[in-house]
């Protein structure tokens, strides 16, 4: 095996697939774009999900990418050895162009003749077929031709080898998944790579993308078919170097290290000082990320900025665990933005960001924090004698006034004996929102196309809305700080520093209104990044598209923009603004709909 680090490696793989005749396009957002059934970029292939359906990418049919990723799924798990919030993605795709049979060949070759894993130890899974899609015998005579012994090559079934959607519909298929044999005894005769006892740890992914899931759950064929792969970052540094945790990677060493001089105890001594310290590099590292992102986000009490209030506030707890001020947080920080400005440079650009929101939330929750513990004291000291379960009403009660995130309250609970009611409380939560939801969003639900276009609709709504603000409000510095459309309603956050009079709304829906009735074309160009800027485009530069980026012309407005739109805004109906709040400091929210 090659021992490499993180730098080395990201080179390493786009070189590569680049010298496969892969184009290589920055990484996008952490925050997607226009799919309201997640709320994080949780895999290299998400970004993608219009050209995996068919729409052309600017930069060709054969990408590759290191793709920023946050899956919070895992959140209990991080503290052990593989699972971190954050992490990267080596990603490369065929969109329609090679399928199984090229796609096996070059990971066969990176894995085993660029990397020098041991051919003995690699094994691989390939789907065993269901009622949804036949068994891939194609993919393992791939393998069998690349020298893979049929001992070394399982058939499973869809729980392990079927890769998406990312989100509750999208575009999915089954996968050959790469692994290393950890040289561990087998747990039983029936032990193979799909087992989870450790002997086997996967180091890759081949989807094969050609299938979309309905929102019925049945799959339809994709347009085109489709490779997705995959490779963790983290855990592929962690294998190729022989350590036992990510931990120990140049991606976090130097963070556990610091933690280690702040609180003088050792990493690795003690286990529960050892999982406060993965807890807090982990999840400043995830934090950096969100507070840094091209479209930075902040802390809240809603959607993306609920998760990221509830890393910072848990890694704030952990730092009392191991005895260390809530302010390592923001030293971690500033580590990490030099580690990972090379990679990302927008990162440095967006530190005095960071600084300034991780400060700020250490004093909000520092506050809440004090009067939180003596409500907690006082509950606590009220339960019946001999309760073992904490209610969640209660949970939910401390979540709502105090901002404790769950975990907390269940960490401290468990320390003062009792387990908690995690589905009283999961309820209590659903119970709320549901009140709060009801209403407008409720109303507007059309039957007059599909999801799809109403969808496409209110993004090109969307964007002559960003062009209106800018028009009415005389400020050329707004700009969009998210985006999220249901086939229902667009909502869209901004930066301003004040509510909206009812004047300047109502000007805004008439500006949108006049160009929905002009009924023009939706004009969509491709051009180099150089020319969008030339042209006027307002947009995140952020390299997504490779060099090559598409811009929309809707009457007013020119954005770099990834689609789907309508055709003519004549299809637009009529736009009416639902709703205008506050969404964050200095951040405004616009909920708008399209009424037929
Ligand atoms: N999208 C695939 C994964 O995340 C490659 O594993």
């Amino acid at each position: 095996m090659k021992q490499l680090n993180s730098n080395e490696l990201r080179k390493l793989y786009l070189d590569y697939y680049k010298s496969k005749g892969h184009a290589v396009i920055g990484s996008a957002s952490l925050i997607p774009e226009n799919d309201p059934t997640v709320l994080f970029t949780t895999a290299g292939m998400h970004p993608l999900v219009p050209y995996l359906l068919g729409e052309k990418h600017p930069a060709g049919n054969r990408l590759t990418d290191v793709q920023i990723c946050v899956r919070t799924g895992d959140i209990d798990e991080v503290g052990d050895a593989t699972h971190c919030t954050f992490f990267e993605m080596l990603g490369r795709w065929s969109l329609g162009d090679y399928f199984k049979e090229y796609a096996i060949e070059c990971s066969h070759d990176f894995l085993l003749n660029q990397l020098e894993f041991d051919k003995d130890k690699f094994a691989v899974t390939v789907f065993a077929g269901d009622e949804d899609c036949p068994r891939d015998e194609e993919s393992a005579s791939y393998w069998k031709a690349q020298g893979i012994p049929e001992d070394h090559i399982f058939f499973c079934n869809k729980k392990h080898n079927w890769w998406g959607p990312a989100g509750i519909t999208g575009p999915c298929g089954p996968d050959t998944e790469m692994f290393i044999d950890t040289g561990k005894p087998k747990c039983s005769p029936e032990c193979s790579p799909a087992c989870d006892c450790g002997k086997y740890v996967e180091i890759g992914n081949d989807v094969f993308m050609q299938y979309f899931k309905n929102a019925d759950g049945t799959f339809s064929p994709l347009k085109q078919k489709n490779v997705d792969e995959g490779m963790g970052l983290e855990r592929m540094l962690c294998i190729l170097n022989g350590y036992k945790s990510v931990y120990e990677t140049d991606l976090f060493s130097f963070a556990i290290a610091k933690l280690e001089e702040l609180s003088g105890k050792k990493y690795g001594e003690d286990e529960a000082m050892t999982v406060a310290m993965r807890i807090i590099a982990d999840h400043t590292r995830t934090a950096t990320f969100l507070l840094g992102d091209v479209k930075g986000i902040s802390p809240s009490n809603v959607d993306q900025g609920y998760v990221l209030r509830r890393l910072i506030r848990r890694a704030m707890r952990y730092c009392r665990t191991l005895g260390v001020d809530d302010s390592a947080l923001v030293e971690l920080a500033k580590l990490y933005v030099a580690k990972y400005e090379e990679a990302y440079p927008y990162i440095k650009e967006n530190e005095p960001r960071i600084i300034s929101e991780l400060e700020a939330e250490k004093d909000k929750f520092a506050k809440t924090i004090e009067q939180g513990l003596k409500e907690f004291d006082k509950i606590v000291a009220h339960l019946p004698q001999g309760m073992t379960v904490f209610p969640g009403k209660t949970a939910f009660r401390l979540y709502d006034t105090f901002g404790f995130p769950i975990e907390m309250t269940a960490e401290l609970a468990k320390e003062k004996g009792f387990t908690l009611d995690r589905e009283g409380y999961d309820k209590a939560f659903a119970d709320h929102q549901a009140l709060s939801k009801a209403g407008a969003e409720q109303k507007f639900k059309g039957g007059l196309a599909d999801g799809g276009e109403l969808t496409a609709r209110l993004h090109s709504a969307t964007h002559l809305l960003n062009a209106a603000l800018k028009i009415v409000l005389h400020d050329d510095n707004i700009q969009q700080r998210g985006s999220n459309i249901t086939s229902e309603r667009l909502r869209f956050d901004f930066n301003f520093p004040r509510p909206l009079t009812q004047e300047e709304i109502a000007q805004v829906e008439k500006i949108v209104n006049d160009e929905i009735a002009k009924d023009t074309e939706v004009k969509l160009e491709e051009m180099s990044v150089e020319d969008a800027k030339k042209a006027g485009a307002i947009g995140v530069f952020d390299n997504r598209y490779g060099d090559v980026v598409k811009v929309y012309t809707i009457g007013i407005s020119k954005e770099i923009c990834g689609g789907p739109h309508a055709k003519r805004t004549g299809e637009l109906g009529h736009f009416r603004i639902v709703k205008e709040q506050s969404s964050s400091a200095g951040v405004r929210r616009i909920k708008a709909v399209l009424e037929y």
